[in-house]
């Protein structure tokens, strides 16, 4: 068995993940910019701002794994994606946000190493806090 083609391809695997995350977290960076500019509440602009600060270091904490494998800088390759609406915004981050919880608890399990593994995992954490918070939104919006 050749362990350094299994090292090889455990790797690549990994930085493809480290880049779909961060192409999610560059999206929902300018998502959540102009969703908090949309908001009408100052308490819900003051809480969509502090998600997007979490992003903001998301990304950094991605950047940086990715930079200590490849000595690389990675740039994201996403378009931006504007609300058609407050409403339909919180409705898409809702579910962005939750599928991120699932993508993130997948790739820490699959990752060896235990510090990848970790910074995925917090990172799913907050976005399930985020979850709830556009879920409030919902129901606040609809009453
Ligand atoms: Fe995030
Ligand atoms: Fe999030």
């Amino acid at each position: 068995m050749d362990f350094n083609n299994c090292d090889h391809q455990m790797q690549y695997s990994v930085l493809n993940d480290l880049t779909k995350a961060m192409d999610g977290e560059h999206e929902a960076i300018c998502f959540y910019e102009m969703l908090a500019n949309m908001a009408p509440k100052a308490s819900m602009k003051k809480k969509i701002l502090e998600i997007r600060e979490d992003e903001i270091r998301h990304f950094h904490m991605f950047e940086h794994i990715y930079f200590c494998l490849t000595g690389c800088q990675y740039h994201p390759q996403t378009q931006p994606t504007y609300p058609k609406s407050f409403l339909h915004g919180i409705d898409k981050a809702f579910h962005d946000e939750q599928e991120t919880v699932d993508f993130y608890h997948s790739v820490a399990r699959k990752v060896h190493e235990p510090w990848i593994s970790c910074a995925f995992s917090e990172a799913a954490s907050d976005e399930q806090n985020h979850a709830v918070w556009f879920l409030y939104f919902m129901q606040v919006c609809k009453n």
